[in-house]
């Protein structure tokens, strides 16, 4: 592989860092925000991962935080909007302290000359719109609406790059069908409404978006995954066919106009169940870019569960391959397949790698942490961008997950995935090594 550098990419390639509410801001219930699903869900009994009650601090660090960011010769700081910190109820009344604080934050990044980029939705729901179904309840695009509203008019003078929403599969899969991450809910009949519901607000929010902010260049985010079939037979051909669409297709399909991938998947057309009239027309929006985010490779095989699927994965500690510690299978090669599979949609226009990262068991030592494996992925990604570029992909930048160690959803604390480590009884933060080889490669443009 050889040894890539920035400027092989062209001048106008963003480099940038992501980060999230929910992951860094704490002071979950303090300063007049609500509380959000996930702060519902990890501070159950039994929930054994810890919370983001205080997490990095974010919200009292913004400032060294975005300035750690700028120190890595960034050009892009993406961060999300915690809708219970602006709306605690979700609709109606306004927080005005936490109003204040993204204007901190959007004015922090201005002076620092590091441009904002916003996230609307990366996954914490206020409580008081779960209690009456969350995404589930259709009434979620009256709710949601109100609230890009708000923020567009508030901030789209200052902000005019906008994320609608953050993984749509991610949290919809997880919270509202196998019930491993908040709200914890389980089964089809939560998954499909919840579904056709983000499917239209991630439509909508984009309409409100285009119509509130001059010059605004509107996106959102899609989670994806290579699938592989375990071996050649064609039941599991099939089975990692019925994965790719569930994983890769489901959100965006829509939005090109499309529809749902029900070719692979034909149960899945009992989605048509949630739909009212004109909604094929709703769920379409013509984004100028999508983000495309990935972690991990899945190998996947016929299995009578789960229905409609029909499908399984084999995970990757069983499969004797490199895994993160999250047990993910770590295959850099795979983001190339995503980006020319992405870029193969005709009406997809720019896309931008809005998250990548690895998570390692990083240890500091006398103030160092020697992450050398992380370099090397890091290597190895921006190998792959590159070729990607060379194979006329569409992909116009690249962010890393993450800035500092944060609060890792459903893993808790344990996997780290930032650049800079998070002591968490300190709250201090330590530039590992790959931190400094992200800096010095970006400084050479
Ligand atoms: C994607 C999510 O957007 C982010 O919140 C999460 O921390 C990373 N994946 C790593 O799992």
């Amino acid at each position: 592989m050889t040894n890539v550098k920035a400027k092989n990419f062209p001048k106008d390639f963003k480099w940038g860092v992501t980060i999230s509410a929910y992951q860094n801001e704490g002071k979950w219930n303090t300063y007049g925000k609500g509380k959000s699903i996930w702060d519902t869900f990890t501070n159950e009994p039994g929930f054994k991962k810890g919370n983001g009650n205080v997490a990095t601090n974010f919200y009292h660090h913004y400032k060294e935080d975005i300035k750690r960011a700028k120190d890595l010769n960034l050009d892009v700081f993406r961060f999300s909007i915690s809708w219970a910190r602006i709306l605690p109820k979700g609709t109606g009344s306004i927080n005005p302290k936490g109003v204040r604080f993204y204007h901190d934050v959007i004015n922090t990044c201005i002076e620092l000359d590091i441009e904002p980029w916003v996230t609307l939705y990366h996954w914490d729901l206020p409580q008081t719109l779960e209690n009456k179904g969350g995404w589930t309840n259709r009434n979620i695009i009256d709710w949601f609406s109100e609230y890009v509203e708000f923020c567009t008019k508030e901030y789209g003078n200052k902000v005019k790059k906008w994320i609608v929403l953050n993984e749509p599969m991610s949290f919809v899969g997880l919270g509202y069908f196998m019930g491993m991450h908040a709200p914890g809910k389980k089964g089809i009949l939560n998954f499909l409404p919840a579904a056709h519901h983000t499917t239209l607000c991630q439509a909508i929010g984009g309409r409100i978006v285009r119509k509130n902010v001059e010059n605004a260049f509107v996106g959102t985010t899609f989670s994806c995954s290579v699938v592989k079939p375990v071996n050649r037979l064609v039941k599991h051909k099939r089975a990692a066919e019925r994965i790719d669409a569930l994983l890769n297709r489901f959100f965006i399909e829509p939005a090109l106009g499309l529809g749902y991938p029900t070719d692979s998947i034909p149960g899945l057309k009992q989605i048509e169940n949630y739909f009212k009239e004109g909604d094929k027309e709703l769920m379409q929006f013509d984004f100028d870019f999508i983000g495309v985010q990935y972690y991990f490779k899945i190998v996947a095989k016929h299995s009578l569960l789960p229905p409609l699927l029909f499908a399984t994965e084999i995970p990757a500690t069983k499969r004797n391959v490199k895994t993160n510690n999250m047990g993910m299978e770590i295959y850099p090669k795979g983001l190339l397949k995503m980006l020319e599979k992405f870029s193969a949609y005709e009406n997809v226009k720019d896309i931008y790698i809005t998250e990548s990262g690895v998570c390692f068991d990083d240890k500091l030592k006398d103030e160092k942490i020697k992450d050398k494996n992380r370099i090397k992925y890091l290597k190895k990604t921006f190998y792959y961008t590159l070729m990607a570029l060379e194979k006329n992909s569409k992909v116009k930048g690249y962010f890393a997950w993450t800035l500092v160690d944060n609060f890792e959803w459903a893993e808790g604390i344990s996997a780290r995935f930032g650049l800079y480590y998070t002591d968490f009884v300190t709250q201090k933060r330590f530039i590992k090594k790959s931190g400094l080889w992200l800096q010095k490669f970006l400084s050479k443009r």
